[in-house]
C-alpha cells in the first residue's frame, strides 16, 4: 500500500497523516508543470526527466510542485490525493511508497493532471515506477546530466 501525506493547500483528504511530514525526508523531487508537460527534477541527484516519475520504495519523498503557466493538479491515482500546481507558488506533497510497481501492472501508477488546463489536459500524464533503492540508484547514474 502506498501512503500519501499532504501538507499544503489544495488538500484532498489524509489529514490524519499530516504528522508523517515531520519525519526525515529521503528524497526531494521537484515537479514543474506547464501546458502540457511534467518536468520532473531530482536536484540532489542532478536528474531531470519529462517521460516518467521514478521513485525508490520505502523512501520518504517530498514533492515540491509548481507551475509555469496555468493551474494544473498533481495526482497519482494509486497514491490518492491531489494537490494544485500553482504559478508563483510551491505546494508540497509527501509520499512513502510501500511497494514496487509500474504503470504496466497498475494503471493507477501514473502522474496525471487533475485540473482542466487546456486542450492537452487529458493527455497530460506520465507513468510512475516504484523500484528498489538499488534500481533507483542505477537509474540515477544512467540519467545524470553531468
Ligand atoms: Cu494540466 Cu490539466
Amino acid at each position: 500500500q502506498t501512503i500519501l501525506m499532504i501538507v499544503y493547500p489544495g488538500i484532498t483528504g489524509f489529514n490524519a497523516l499530516h504528522a508523517r511530514s515531520h519525519e526525515p525526508v529521503d528524497l526531494v523531487v521537484e515537479v514543474e508543470t506547464s501546458q502540457f508537460l511534467w518536468k520532473v527534477m531530482y536536484p540532489t541527484q542532478d536528474v531531470m526527466t519529462f517521460t516518467e516519475l521514478v521513485l525508490p520504495v520505502g523512501q520518504h519523498v517530498r514533492f515540491d510542485i509548481t507551475s509555469t503557466d496555468v493551474i494544473h493538479a498533481f495526482w497519482i491515482p494509486a497514491f490518492r490525493g491531489k494537490i494544485d500546481a500553482v504559478p508563483g507558488l510551491v505546494t508540497t506533497v509527501h509520499a512513502l511508497p510501500k511497494q514496487t510497481g509500474s504503470f504496466e501492472n497498475d494503471s493507477g501508477l501514473r502522474l496525471q493532471c487533475a485540473e482542466l488546463c487546456g486542450v492537452g489536459h487529458a493527455g497530460m500524464q506520465i507513468p510512475v515506477r516504484v523500484v528498489e533503492l538499488s534500481e533507483f540508484e542505477a537509474w540515477v547514474a544512467e540519467n545524470q546530466s553531468r
